[in-house]
């Protein structure tokens, strides 16, 4: 499939379904990326198991083994990442361009090598990336960074780094992970202090100790690390992706729907829950499993996003494209990405009454009409889910543009929706005609390869 025919890959969106039953949600993308990253500091094979199906995943595949690692599929969900011959500390800027969780790589390679070079993150849709925070650490654990020519260069001084004090200005995941990477082989102890709190981070330093690493405090604001000579292999599970569950319980309540989501941790999305059982929505759970029942939505509410255990910005997209199917007044401020309501112009195209205050970051919801479908373009992972959810509960239909960004951080999301009774369906450039979904007619889609070379 030629790259013009890959960005012609489209979701279409039946609305107008209501949601019901239960479905299971995957392992987590934001720890899966930076415990295979960890993997590298292992001294045997690590196996991994739950590792989502997602391109993110695929692209650090493809980093790992750039880097001299081997790695084995053993199975739906199951990896294992050998990194006994890794051979270089270079990450190539071809395959960091498409992640920016490549940034995690750097810790991992101070510890192997004592080096690391890695391109800058670069910005992204959701604002700047910046790398300040994780440059911090590195240099209060003793080494030399530098930027050049769009890499982070960093140096062990001394062939180890050693165990230091790192005050964190604010949390920051990123930072939070790459300093946990740099100090549990570090020479001595590390202090990091206001660090990120979110489910991901400890089960990355989880899945250190389960190698071997000496980690206290995680999941609270400061973590303490003593430094080990080495780390051994482990057969590891990643965590439940709260994201992802936390956007099929709201496409469920979008469409008014009764959705539980199942091999889930409840805890991790209480702020979430709380914010929908103030909209109406009938929340229960259980030791693994969520159930919304909305049937009767009663209004709006009020969303601030924060670090963790405040309301997830990851879940910010999703969460407004519900707000927008609820009677009333809604608003949506969001405090971590200073770029995060690019897509609320595509919402806009569907009927949503949604003003954004660029001055505080802040969108103003005016819930309650029907939304329409529409041809939309996701932007980025989480809005594609947005404009998903707003589909669902649009009359008509809606096609998404820029699927390549929800299969970033979704595993086949159109099969999850469908299985709950929604009208989800990929539609590839490459297939002239769609098959028809269900109840309704679907035009031919014509490929742009069909249209020649000119296209
Ligand atoms: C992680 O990004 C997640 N990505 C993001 O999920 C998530 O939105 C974010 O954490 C916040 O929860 C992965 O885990 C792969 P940060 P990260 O460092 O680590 C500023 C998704 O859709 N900052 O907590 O980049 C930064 O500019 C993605 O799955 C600095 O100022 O998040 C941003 O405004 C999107 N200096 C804020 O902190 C730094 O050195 C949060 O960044 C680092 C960050």
């Amino acid at each position: 499939m030629n790259v013009l025919d890959r960005l012609e890959t489209t979701l279409r969106v039946r609305g107008g379904h209501r949601l019901s039953g239960s479905v299971e949600t995957h392992g987590a993308k934001n720890a899966a990326l930076p415990i295979m990253a960890a993997a590298l500091l292992a001294k045997s094979p690590v196996t991994l198991h739950r590792i989502p199906n997602i391109t993110d995943v695929s692209v650090m595949r493809q980093l790992l083994e750039a880097l001299g690692a081997r790695l084995r599929s053993e199975g739906p969900g199951t990896l294992t990442i050998d990194p006994s011959n890794l051979s270089s500390y270079r990450a190539p800027y071809t395959l960091v361009r498409k992640l920016a969780a490549s940034f995690d790589l750097v810790g991992p390679l101070l510890g192997v090598f004592g080096r690391a070079e890695v391109p800058l993150p670069g910005g992204c849709v959701l604002g700047t990336r910046a790398t300040d925070l994780h440059e911090h650490a590195f240099r209060a654990l003793g080494a030399e960074v530098s930027n050049a020519h769009g890499y982070l260069i960093a140096t062990a001084v001394a062939r180890r780094l050693r165990g230091g004090e790192v005050a964190f200005r604010q949390p920051s995941v990123g930072a939070t992970k790459n300093a946990l990477l740099a100090a549990v082989v570090a020479d001595g102890t590390t202090t990091l202090r206001n660090v990120a709190m979110e489910p991901e981070v400890v089960d990355l330093a989880n899945f250190l100790v389960a190698m071997g690493a000496r980690v206290r405090g995680h999941g609270g604001d400061t973590i303490v690390v003593e430094g080990v000579p080495e780390l051994h292999g482990v057969e590891y599970e990643i965590i439940a992706d709260r994201i992802v569950s936390g956007t099929l319980l709201l496409s469920g309540c979008a469409t008014r729907g009764d959705v539980t989501v199942e091999r889930c941790v409840p805890e991790h999305l209480a702020l979430t829950l709380a914010k929908l059982s103030e909209c109406g929505v009938k929340v229960t759970s259980g030791t693994d499993w969520i159930r919304a029942e909305a049937e009767r939505i009663t209004g709006g509410t009020d969303i601030l996003t924060a670090p963790h255990p405040g309301f997830p910005t990851d879940l910010q997209p999703p969460m407004l494209s519900f707000l927008c199917t609820c009677p009333g007044i809604s608003t949506v401020e969001e405090t971590i990405f200073n770029a995060r309501f690019s897509y609320v112009n595509e919402l806009a195209r569907m009927g949503a009454d949604v003003r954004v205050a660029i001055e505080n970051n802040t969108a103003l919801i005016k819930g309650g009409a029907p939304l329409s479908g529409a041809p939309v373009e996701a932007p980025d992972i989480r809005a594609g889910a947005a404009l998903v959810v707003a589909g669902l509960a649009a009359q008509g239909e809606t096609e998404i543009i820029g699927l390549e960004y929800v299969d970033r951080g979704y595993e086949r999301l159109e099969e999850m929706l469908s299985a709950l009774g929604g009208q989800v369906q990929r539609s590839s450039g490459i297939s002239p005609v769609v098959e028809p979904l269900g109840t309704f007619e679907t035009t031919a889609y014509p490929s742009l390869a069909a249209r020649g070379p000119s296209a």
